[in-house]
């Protein structure tokens, strides 16, 4: 069974390009269509129902672009509207929550960290997910200005530096020894988190699994590309220039609103 159709992949912004990344490398024959709704970034502070409009009008748009399978690449997004995506459309929805799963069975100190938006941490799926490891003492941490500072294009900034450091050392102290990332924007601060945590605090991001989902759901369900050269396409509602530069200039990058 084959499928040319690109696979559409959304985001409240350039975060999920760290989930679209590991999309492309394991699937590069794959077309893909990403979309960054920074305009209404950040989600992580927005009542379920505006994210469940927001993710209908993403949705929307990657269809009418003909997407065969959608990648939700916000774990705000996933852990608030993907029920409602599923009920609400046909096309398989591939969703991005946070890794508690591995750290919590790994962790020795029986302590685990996750920094993640507002949004994530009150969602019922990722309490009843979290609910699974009682056995495992989970600190809980609100990434407060993050997002905003990763749009404004200032991952590596003093501001940056600092908020990781407060949100970091209580984790540190508590004797964590697994941090998981639970928003797509967070795997950008990896070399930043690592100079703050010690050598022995494992990081762990979704985006792997999610890529490797993404293949299973494309082999069993939906068909593999055979078309030989395809070119990713990045749409923003904002200015272009931050994404851009987060994708390194390699690739279009196209203004539009939505
Ligand atoms: N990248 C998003 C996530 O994975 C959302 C950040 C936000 O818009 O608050 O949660």
């Amino acid at each position: 069974m084959h499928n040319n159709s690109p696979i559409g992949i959304f985001d409240s912004g350039i975060g999920g390009t760290s989930i679209w990344s590991a999309i492309h490398n394991l699937l590069p024959e794959e077309k893909t269509i990403y979309l960054a709704d920074s305009k209404n970034a950040p989600y992580g502070q927005k009542s379920k129902e505006d994210i469940i409009k927001l993710c209908y009008k993403n949705t929307d748009l990657l269809l009418r672009m003909g997407c065969k399978l959608i990648v939700v690449a916000c774990n705000t997004a996933t852990t608030n509207a993907i029920q409602e995506l599923r009920s609400k459309y046909t096309i398989p929805f591939i969703g991005i929550e946070p890794a508690i799963k591995p750290a919590a069975t790994n962790s020795r100190t029986q302590t685990i960290g996750i920094l993640a938006t507002q949004g994530t941490l009150n969602s019922e799926l990722f309490h009843k997910t979290a609910e699974k490891f009682n056995e495992t003492k989970i600190i809980e941490q609100v990434g407060h200005g993050i997002v905003q500072l990763i749009e404004n294009g200032q991952i590596d900034s003093p501001e940056m530096t600092q908020l990781l450091q407060s949100y970091l050392m209580p984790m540190i102290e508590a004797n964590i020894d697994y941090l998981v990332l639970g928003c797509s924007h967070y795997p950008y601060l990896i070399p930043q988190i690592k100079k703050i945590i010690p050598e022995n605090i494992q990081i762990i991001d979704s985006g792997e699994a999610v890529a490797k989902q993404t293949r299973n759901i494309l082999n069993e369900k939906v068909g593999f590309s055979i078309a030989k050269k395809t070119e990713p396409i990045f749409y923003t509602n904002t200015n272009p220039k931050v994404l851009s530069e987060i994708l390194e200039n390699k690739y279009v990058v196209i203004e539009k609103d939505f």
